[in-house]
């Protein structure tokens, strides 16, 4: 919650919630900094977390537990069939999404496979705003295609529209007849819309989403992973939600959907995953997957003490004094750097601060990798590990060229109750040290390529000894400090 600090023009955001379990910390010397990202082949997935002072890789499963899921995880009740835990899950399901129908998966991707296999068939076309990376690979590997129907605004780096993740209605409108509705698998709705920024989508324009699939007799999916920041989002640049409680806002989403499925790694604070319906109609179609991937239909891959903390975590994922923490302190975190003239995505969204690479560093070729290389960089300037979501986190065209990305983004997530003010503070601090040596920045090579899934374990080297540069600079301005 932000509140007013004495003679300070900015409100500035407040924790909510005291820490009362802590994990220590380590801040190698940078010398040692630069060993390490080395030997991760500048690849920030394979740094070690003893080497890594932020983790900022994800909001993914790494989010704060409150006291209440730690107790409530002492009473899970493992069974293979028919355990309380599941019925407490179905009821906190109910409360938040006013949903009866509850399906449980491993995790949220675990959800995308059912669904896809459900109801993609080769030839159909999946609409959405934006796809997510797994989304995608399940539809695709079914024959399927996905068809992105954003807003053109949401592409724009910096704006001032408050919902970059809205529909193109007319643009949806027309893809469906283009491919006639037969043909449309399911129109997924994604709030806060990952891949560009952690945007998020108006409740207007998801409601008229939702009425244009009803008109055209076609499947509305709502991804709620991300679907908390966005509510937030909607409660305060949203007028007509402003009055809305939290839970007025995730019933009426769940009415006009078909389909909510969700990453209970991010929705709800745990781990796990989600797919619910009013109508059980779908829920009845999709259920013979789950025995068959994911485990009985009262557990579904999830390990029963996750699925009680996933209950509790439901029911704060209501609380506006929990959900505001994270997109306050991006928001906090986006401004410092913004009017550093560090180039970010803007207006912040939820998830995290994401750095324009590609204004970061305009002169580095897209083959050299600039959002990689700013997280090298990063990395060695703070122990701060970010996410590249650039070039190297897409994959090569089938004859081998390069497939450059639209934005090269390296994210910094912020993941929910985990950090305070002060180590935000560090990290702005950083990445302005960072942007203020830039010119010192170089690019990098592939020394192992892999031909899948290349962000998660391929490796590079620096071109040239950029990254010695900088840790003599670093040691310049910083003399013995960490
Ligand atoms: N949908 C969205 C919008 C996501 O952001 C993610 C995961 C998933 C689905 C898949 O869920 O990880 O539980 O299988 N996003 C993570 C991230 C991986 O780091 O952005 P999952």
């Amino acid at each position: 919650m932000a509140v007013k600090f004495y003679k300070q023009e900015n409100q500035v955001p407040l924790e909510m919630h005291k820490v009362r379990v802590v994990q220590k910390l380590h801040l190698l010397p940078v010398q040692e900094r630069l060993r390490a990202i080395q030997d991760a082949g500048n690849n920030t997935f394979l740094l070690q977390n003893k080497d890594i002072y932020m983790d900022m890789l994800t909001d993914s499963g790494v989010n704060g537990m409150s006291d209440l899921q730690t107790a409530a995880m002492s009473m899970a009740d493992d069974s293979y069939a028919g355990s309380e835990t599941f019925n407490r899950v179905k009821k906190a399901v109910k409360e938040v999404f006013g949903t009866d129908n509850v399906l449980p998966a491993h995790q949220g991707r675990a959800c995308e496979n059912i669904l896809a296999e459900a109801y993609v068939k080769p030839g159909m076309v999946a609409i959405m705003n934006f796809h997510f990376t797994t989304t995608k690979a399940h539809i695709t590997r079914l024959g399927g295609e996905v068809i992105e129907v954003v807003n053109r605004k949401g592409l724009l780096p910096q704006s001032d529209d408050p919902f970059k993740g809205d529909f193109d209605l007319d643009e949806l409108k027309a893809t469906i007849e283009k491919y006639g509705p037969e043909k449309v698998a399911f129109v997924r709705i994604e709030a806060g819309t990952n891949l560009i920024g952690g945007q998020p989508v108006s409740l207007e324009n998801m409601l008229a989403v939702a009425d244009i699939c009803h008109k055209y007799g076609v499947k509305s999916v709502l991804d709620a992973s991300l679907l908390q920041d966005n509510v937030y989002f909607m409660k305060t640049r949203e007028a007509q939600c402003k009055y809305m409680s939290t839970k007025e806002i995730y019933h009426l989403l769940a009415a006009k959907c078909d389909i909510v499925y969700f990453s209970a790694r991010k929705l709800g604070f745990a781990r796990g995953g989600i797919i619910t319906s009013v109508d059980p109609k779908y829920t009845n179609e999709m259920m013979e997957y789950i025995p068959l991937y994911e485990g009985f239909l009262t557990y579904g891959g999830m390990e029963v003490r996750s699925m009680e903390a996933l209950a509790q975590g439901l029911y704060e994922s209501l609380d506006m004094e929990y959900i505001n923490q994270g997109p306050e302190f991006i928001a906090y975190l986006v401004k410092e750097l913004y009017d550093y003239g560090v180039p970010v995505i803007t207006p912040a969204g939820g998830l995290g601060a994401h750095l324009n690479c590609s204004e970061f560093v305009p002169d580095m070729p897209h083959d050299q990798y600039p959002a990689a290389a700013v997280g090298a960089a990063l990395y060695i300037a703070g122990g701060i590990r970010g996410m590249e979501r650039g070039t190297v986190s897409e994959q090569r065209e089938p004859d081998g060229t390069e497939r450059f990305a639209e934005l090269e983004l390296l994210r910094l997530a912020v993941p929910r109750r985990v950090y305070t003010l002060s180590q935000i503070k560090y990290v702005a601090d950083r990445v302005k040290w960072v942007w203020d040596n830039r010119a010192l920045i170089g690019g990098l090579r592939w020394t192992m390529e892999p031909k899948v899934l290349r962000f998660f374990f391929g490796r590079m080297k620096e071109i040239g000894h950029w990254q010695e540069d900088l840790v003599t600079k670093f040691k310049e301005d910083f003399g013995d400090s960490l």
